[in-house]
Parts: C-alpha cells; sequence; structure tokens
C-alpha cells in the first residue's frame, strides 16, 4: 500500500434491456455476442413454467444450437456448478444463457469461467477460502435473463457459492464475472409465488441499504497497483444514485408486489429496483447483513421455507440477509446518521418527523412484517447455541465487514446476532 487514500472509483454495468416481452430478443443479443452454440443454464421450476422453453425458442430462431443444463439448484453447491462446467465443456459451447434466479445466473458465471480457463473452481474461490486466482482474460459472452426480482446477478462480478464441506458459502468475484448482455422482463415474474417475490424482494432492499451505506470509497487506502483495486469499492456519487433508487422502488412496490400476482406494475418495480441495486452494490458493495448471511445459509440445513421447491431445506438468501439487517444497521447507525436517516425515508417515501438510531430498523420491521418475513433466527432455526459459530463463520467474510461505515469486531457480531433472535 502507498499509504495514500483512495481517489479513484469506476463505474461499470452490464448493458440491459429491460421491458414487457424483452425475452423474445434472446436470439438476437445472444447472435449479437457471437454465440453460435450455448448451454441454457436453467432450473426444473423454470422449464416447468415455460420460460425455458420461449428462451430456446428465440435462441433457435436465430439458428443457435442449444445444449440444456436444468439441473441448477437453488442456492448452487461447489459439485453442482462442477457438474455444469463439465456439461458446457463437453457440449464445446462458445457462449452462456442463463435464465433463472441468482442460482442460474451463478452457475453460469462459474461454468464459464471454468469452460474459459480451465482449473478447479477452489482454485478461483475467493482467499482465504480457496486460491483467489484471477482469470487471465475475458470469458465467453454470457447472456443473462433473471426472473426473480432480488438478486441483482445479472449486472454483478460476483457468484456466490455453498461449500457443504466447509458448511460455509463463499464467492468468486471478478470483473470478467458479469454478464455481457442482461435481458430483464417482468413478465417472467408473473410466476413466481409471493413468498419468493418477499424474499428476493428483501435482498433488493437490503443491497440497496447497505451499498448507500458503506464506507465511502475514498476513505480506503489506494492500492499500489490498479489490478489490486477490489470489485467492491465503497460508497460513491454514481452507486448512491442507483442505490437510492431502488430503495425507492423498492419501499413502493414490495407490499404490491408480494400481495398480487397479478400486478405486473408493481413486479415489473420490483425486477427494476433488483438491477438498479445490482448496479449499486456491484459498484458500493454490500456488508453486515451480507457477512453474517453467508454462516446463515450455510450452517444448518434444516429449514423448509415455503413457496419454494421442497426438494431440499435451506434459508432463502433474501431471508439470511433481512434477519439481522435492523440490528445491523442499528449498530452502524452512528458512523453517519444522516444517511441512516436518509435510507429510512426512500423506503417510507416519506420525511421523517422524528429521525433517531431507529428510523431505519422500524422502517425495515414494518416491511418485513407486512410481507410475511420470519422474524428472526429463531425462525429460522438458530439458537443462543449457535452464536458463536455464526459470529465466526461473519468473520470469514473480512471482504464485506470492511466495507461496514463501522467495522464490527467479534463481540460486535454476537451482539447484532443475539439482537436479530426475534425481530418482533
Ligand atoms: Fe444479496
Amino acid at each position: 500500500m502507498s499509504g495514500r487514500r483512495e481517489t479513484i472509483f469506476t463505474l461499470e454495468a452490464t448493458p440491459i434491456k429491460f421491458g414487457a416481452g424483452a425475452v423474445d430478443d434472446a436470439g438476437w443479443e445472444a447472435r449479437r455476442l457471437g454465440i453460435t452454440r450455448a448451454v441454457l443454464v436453467t432450473d426444473p421450476t423454470i422449464v416447468a413454467v415455460g420460460h425455458a422453453e420461449r428462451v430456446r425458442s428465440a435462441l433457435e430462431r436465430e439458428n443457435i444450437t442449444v445444449a440444456l443444463w436444468e439441473r441448477s439448484r437453488v442456492e448452487p453447491t461447489i459439485g453442482s456448478v462442477r457438474e455444469a462446467a463439465q456439461f458446457a465443456l463437453d457440449a464445446r459451447v462458445d457462449g452462456f444463457v442463463s435464465v433463472g434466479g441468482g442460482s442460474s445466473i451463478d452457475t453460469a458465471k462459474v461454468a464459464d469461467l471454468v469452460v474459459s480457463h480451465p482449473a478447479d473452481v477452489m482454485e478461483y474461490v475467493n482467499a482465504p477460502v480457496g486460491a483467489g486466482r484471477k482469470p487471465e482474460g475475458p470469458l465467453r459472452p454470457h447472456l443473462a435473463i433473471p426472473t426473480t426480482g432480488g438478486s441483482g446477478s445479472e449486472v454483478t462480478t460476483v457468484a456466490v457459492l455453498d461449500l457443504p464441506a466447509h458448511k460455509m458459502k463463499a464467492g468468486i468475484s471478478h470483473r470478467h464475472l458479469r454478464p455481457a448482455q442482461a435481458i430483464v422482463d417482468p413478465e417472467l415474474l408473473a410466476t413466481l409465488p409471493g413468498e419468493v417475490v418477499s424474499s428476493t424482494g428483501l435482498d433488493v432492499v437490503c443491497h440497496a441499504a447497505e451499498s448507500f451505506l458503506a464506507r465511502p470509497f475514498d476513505t480506503r487506502p489506494r492500492p499500489d497497483s490498479p489490478g489490486d483495486r477490489p470489485p467492491y469499492q465503497g460508497a460513491n456519487p454514481v452507486a448512491d444514485v442507483w442505490s437510492a433508487q431502488a430503495l425507492e422502488r423498492g419501499g413502493r412496490s414490495l407490499r404490491r408486489a408480494v400481495g398480487d400476482p397479478g400486478d405486473l406494475e408493481a413486479r415489473g418495480a420490483m425486477m427494476l429496483a433488483a438491477t438498479m441495486a445490482g448496479v449499486g452494490f456491484g459498484s458500493a458493495g454490500v456488508h453486515i447483513p451480507h457477512a453474517c448471511a453467508y454462516p446463515i445459509a450455510a450452517l444448518k440445513h434444516e429449514y423448509l421455507p415455503p413457496g419454494y421447491p421442497a426438494d431440499h431445506p435451506f434459508v432463502p438468501h433474501g431471508q439470511s440477509v433481512i434477519v439481522t439487517a435492523p440490528a445491523a444497521f442499528r449498530f452502524t447507525y452512528a458512523a453517519d446518521p444522516e444517511r441512516h436517516h436518509r435510507v429510512a425515508e426512500l423506503l417510507t417515501g416519506a420525511p421523517l418527523t422524528a429521525p433517531g438510531p431507529e428510523s431505519l430498523p422500524g422502517a425495515l420491521l414494518a416491511l418485513m412484517r407486512d410481507v410475511g418475513a420470519p422474524s428472526g433466527l429463531v425462525a429460522l432455526g438458530y439458537g443462543e447455541a449457535d452464536v458463536q459459530a455464526l459470529v465466526d463463520g461473519a468473520l470469514r467474510q473480512q471482504r464485506l465487514l470492511v466495507l461496514a461505515p463501522h467495522a464490527p469486531d467479534a463481540d460486535d457480531l454476537a451482539q447484532i446476532l443475539r439482537d436479530s433472535m426475534a425481530n418482533w
């Protein structure tokens, strides 16, 4: 390190095509990217509702050969992405098309990485869990088509994997993982159960709030080489614009989008919010709630979430994130009260009458209750006996924790987790 503070931030984003019916352009976009032979990465639920077939038809209309990989699983494991990568290698593809939630998009990102620059997946997993290797060059083109209003994975540089042998989740992050093009079509959200809209929408709200409240980019030390600049840079003026827009839309539309599957305007607004939040957090980064979410999702596999496929127990990502958000923002409040107030105002859509430390936690709790979120860690199967293991797991996510406006130590994290056992 040079000892100087950072003075630079970068803005990168996936080109996005948004609107009702946009998915029918999938073939045209894939062709434009130079794809002639694609793996279509998806999951059985997306096949069952017909979205995969719609994309396949659009690709075949442009004479693109399609190999269907329909075995992405919700919350992908390292084993499942290895299988997808092998399938893509065997199919000798020159591009990837993903249609599904963050899990399918992340599976395609990692399979693309392994096909483009062959190595074992663990080589690429962020250090210290993996070797943290950087891809030597760009990947094959990847067209990402999200079907949930949540992960924002279509515009980010990150893929998250479950490592069952380590009982933890870990990420792979590099700018080359960012898809070459995204198609965001609100029509694809019409079939999503309300519970999934709720969980993914709460994830969107957290992406936006965490990135808006992240430590400012110019408080980081400046790296010696541009190559050492982290993908998550800290809050910056451009990321703020996207995060603020996502908060406003999430606060205005999530309740409606959960309550009424036919409300395509609200569901479309959530999809747009998810993508906008993806651009914001893809630049600024997320911190405490997401760091805690990794062990919450990985430590126990007992919870069978309503509204999701019942083939394996797991904690949906959005739920693992939102449960600690009120306590996390209570903890970070003192670092920048004004910005915490601003997030609460954006979420509630109204000026605060008595701004204070409880304004933002209060706005989040009201939203969580209205959209049927679990009340806290106890509802997800955790108790006091698990606090130490959860703290240990969260502490491994230093890549995220360094972005907190007020960095937590082990005791702080234990307190945040204890405060999150039952939020009401
Ligand atoms: Fe997330």
